[in-house]
């Protein structure tokens, strides 16, 4: 029976299919989840049918909900997740599953976060105070956005408005505006500057020192250069653990400097700013709280589903002033502000719901135990790495679960070309998944620890699987 034949009544509602479509899907995440409990030993491809079927055009009339489920099923089950143990590519989030759960709730009342919505926007709020007291970060307000990118250019919005009073309104006139970051900082402030008008080769790359962390003489000597000159400084973006090596820049001496010259300091931790919660990485963040922003993606390490990232700002000031707007179809209730008022969004989900409900059901402990297991998951790694002959790690210990490492055989000239065609290897072996980074100009592989499946078994497993395919590509 089709859909629309199994339905009465307005089109687009799932009819008597309904309730026997929740509880099918309801098994096919709990099937999803006892499969992401353990890695698996090989990928799943999609099959010649399923290909077929993803060519095909768009159907006039509907299927059975449950066919469709099925059939989206088969596609997620041979697509890369990022859920699976052995996920250690790039930087994961890995579908926590009350989040997923706090996903479906969202989704399904599709509550709109412009406006007022009632409950829903006191927990919105409450959420990024919880956040912001996680971190160690006294919130003024922010808002939960799709991204890291997206928060990063929030917060540089506000600081070309601090440094450029007008410049909303004016555009930026005769100034010359510069900002500065670490050499490896992600390329999203990059790209940030550039839709701000101020242009990404007015973007300083700050020299890093031997750890990769940014050196705030460099900072100091620049800055001061730099208004010499007649420019004007927006903000200095330190970045609380590299996508590269996972580096966390001096964020106390950084601060140190921005409040010397009165720049507006950005801190983003979209990947590592979680480590800030646990005792044995609290100090590497030392001056947090000195930051006017943050941006921190709880789809990365604090483990929800995408798309879920925060940026806060000490002063939310800060952001009414280059937010707010009065419009004829956007009533203001006295002297409330509307969520838009502060944000770049308009229609908004409840994207807080899904780390509300792991603050809710987890607790804070239990996501410092988390973290801090990542923690050691890539010390280990890196350990390992060190006593395995024909291995290279970084000279110095990873700061935080990023660790580089690559194969160096002895007879083999060209490692890069080896360390590329070793990754491929791995992808397509299957049993782990990993990316590569090029530091320095060497191809190096890349794992990442931020999946709260991921067991010590699997470090070691991980190792033994680089080793047996370097093995192979050797002979
Ligand atoms: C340090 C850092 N900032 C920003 C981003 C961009 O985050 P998103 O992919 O959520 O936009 C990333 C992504 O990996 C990152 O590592």
């Amino acid at each position: 029976m089709s859909n629309s034949e199994s339905k009465r009544g307005n089109p687009l509602t799932l009819g008597a299919d309904r309730e026997a479509a929740l509880h099918h899907a309801a098994q096919i995440v709990l099937r999803a989840w006892k499969d992401f409990d353990h890695a698996r030993e090989e990928e799943h491809v999609p099959s010649e049918s399923l290909i077929t079927r993803l060519h095909e055009p768009l159907p006039k009339s509907g299927m059975s909900a449950m066919a469709g489920l099925d059939l989206a099923a088969e596609v997620l089950d041979t697509s890369l997740a990022q859920s699976r143990p052995r996920y250690l590519a790039y930087i994961g989030s890995s579908g926590l599953e009350i989040g997923a759960l706090a996903d479906l709730l969202a989704h399904s009342y599709d509550v709109n976060l412009a406006l007022d919505a009632r409950a829903a926007s006191l927990m919105d709020h409450q959420t990024l105070q919880w956040l912001g007291e996680f971190l160690g970060f006294p919130s003024g307000g922010g808002a939960f956005t799709s991204g890291g990118t997206i928060s990063n250019i929030t917060a540089l919005v506000a600081a070309r408005e601090r440094a450029i009073p007008g410049s909303r309104f004016n555009g930026l006139g005769n100034a010359k505006p510069v900002v500065y970051c670490s050499a490896d900082a992600h390329y999203s402030v990059r790209r940030g500057i550039e839709l701000l008008g101020i242009g990404s080769r007015n973007v300083r790359s700050v020299p890093i020192d031997s750890e990769r962390r940014l050196a705030p003489a460099a900072l100091r000597e620049m800055i001061t250069s730099d208004i010499s000159e007649g420019l004007t400084p927006i903000a200095v973006v330190a970045t609380g653990g590299t996508t590269l090596i996972g580096a966390v820049d001096p964020i106390d001496a950084i601060a140190d400097v921005c409040e010397e010259f009165g720049i507006w300091l950005h801190i983003d931790g979209a990947y590592g700013l979680p480590a800030a919660a646990t005792q044995e990485r609290a100090s590497a963040f030392s001056g947090l709280a000195r930051a006017d922003s943050i941006s921190i993606d709880a789809h990365k390490w604090m483990y929800v589903p995408k798309a879920c990232s925060a940026v806060m700002v000490r002063d939310r000031n800060s952001l009414v002033s280059v937010f707010s707007h009065e419009e004829a179809y956007i009533p203001h209730d006295g002297a409330l502000l509307n969520a838009v008022d502060y944000t770049l969004e308009y229609s908004r989900p409840l994207r807080a719901l899904k780390l509300w409900l792991a603050f809710m059901v987890h607790g804070a402990d239990e996501f410092r135990s988390a973290i801090s297991q990542n923690l050691q998951q890539a010390q280990l790694l890196h350990d390992l790495a060190t006593a395995t002959p024909g291995f290279a790690v970084m000279p110095f210990r990873p700061a935080l679960s990023i660790v580089p490492l690559r194969a160096v055989p002895e007879e083999v000239a060209d490692l890069n070309a080896f360390n590329t065609a070793l990754c491929d290897a791995i992808q397509s072996d299957g049993r782990v998944y990993l990316s590569q980074a090029v530091i320095d100009g060497e191809v190096w592989l890349r794992p990442c620890f931020t999946n709260f499946r991921t067991t010590e078994a699997d470090v070691h497993e991980t190792l033994a699987v680089i080793v047996e395919l370097t093995k192979a590509l050797r002979s």
